[in-house]
């Protein structure tokens, strides 16, 4: 009997101390686990006088009840402690500002895409999409661009294979995909937004991968002023209906002629500033009238077809746009960059 008390006062004792779960739980084990001190007594009753059996047996009993009931209310007073510890670390002050949700959005390089996309469709353009990792063929070769031309050096790339698989260095060769697809070799109107590839150093104004626009017309008595036409509806979509539109002569090895396509500055209207470089004009991309052995290798007739092509560089395109000096930050998830100006629902 006077072990049954002493467990009981030591344990009533060490209770006091516990101030967490795990301690609660080694405490119960030590003694009312199976090798636990209250548990070992019970062993003894065997041992007893039959007449102390009963007495001892039942005083075993309310030590084991006063013992679980201890380590129970203990256990109460350590959660509630333990979730008011929570509930006071997690509360949420309702009268500070809420923190701004920014909603994702697509990159303004593509909002431009899209722009062009949309107008030159009204135009009775397909859009149509070429590989990334292209054959030498196409990049160069059927466009009038033979191994060893200088005009490669301006555009080395990528190479797959050693010399003909490449990633291609412009859109250009879709070009020559769709005048070889066209079996029927009749008219064709085509854009075609894409990733282009170049061995550059990347810097504010360059980089190893980037995007171009390509365009392509095939028809009969195409004439330069169509190519005109198109460029001045473009310019002003992109730039203003202000805008005015120039060609400068130029030279592109799939073109002639070949033009530059300018047009007239919009920050000072043609006076000459900064952006113009005092010229009062601004190159936007490239174009021509498709040359003869391009037709030709494409199969359609250079007697009986004419056709236009022009190139833009997107990124060219949106830093002019939007004021953006650095190409990089379209690349390098710069919030900025996305596609937030037209967006009502977005401070
Ligand atoms: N592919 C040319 C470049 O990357 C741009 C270009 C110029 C495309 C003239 C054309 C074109 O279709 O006619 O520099």
């Amino acid at each position: 009997m006077k072990d049954l008390e002493k467990i009981l006062e030591e344990l009533q004792s060490k209770i006091v101390n516990v101030s967490s779960m795990n301690e609660l739980n080694d405490l119960r084990v030590e003694y009312l686990g199976k090798k636990g001190s209250i548990s070992m007594l019970s062993s003894k009753i065997a041992e007893l006088p039959v007449e102390e059996k009963k007495t001892f047996g039942a005083e075993l009993n309310k030590v084991k009840m006063t013992a679980n009931e201890l380590i129970d209310s203990k256990k109460n007073e350590i959660e509630t402690k333990e979730l008011n510890e929570k509930l006071a670390n997690e509360k949420i002050d309702i009268s500070l500002p809420s923190t701004k949700v920014t909603v994702g959005a697509p990159n303004i390089l593509e909002k431009v895409i899209e722009d062009l996309e949309e107008l030159l469709m009204s135009m009775g353009y397909d859009v149509v999409e070429g590989p990334e990792v292209e054959k030498d063929l196409y990049n160069f070769e059927l466009l009038n661009l033979p191994k060893g031309h200088p005009a490669r050096d301006a555009q080395d790339t990528f190479y797959i294979t050693d010399e003909t698989i490449l990633l291609r260095s412009q859109t250009s060769p879709v070009q020559i995909r769709t005048m070889l697809a066209n079996e029927e070799k009749t008219p064709i109107r085509i854009i075609c937004p894409g990733k282009t590839y170049r061995r550059d150093d990347d810097d504010a104004t360059h980089s190893h991968q980037f995007t171009q626009m390509e365009g392509l017309l095939v028809d009969k008595n195409i004439s330069l002023a169509n190519l005109k036409g198109t460029f001045d509806i473009i310019a002003k979509r992109l730039f203003g209906e202000d805008r005015e539109t120039r060609f400068r002569p130029s030279f592109y090895p799939f073109t002639e002629p070949s033009v530059e396509l300018d047009i007239s500055c919009f920050n000072c209207g043609g006076k000459g500033c900064n952006i113009c470089k005092g010229t009062g004009w601004i190159t936007v991309g490239g174009a021509g009238m498709v040359h003869y052995n391009v037709l030709k290798n494409c199969g359609y007739d250079p007697e009986v077809w004419t056709g236009f092509a022009f190139g833009f560089g997107i990124e060219r395109l949106t830093m002019l746009k939007y004021g953006i000096t650095d190409c990089r930050t379209f690349y390098t998830n710069d919030l900025r960059c996305a596609n937030i100006y037209d967006r009502k629902d977005v401070e």
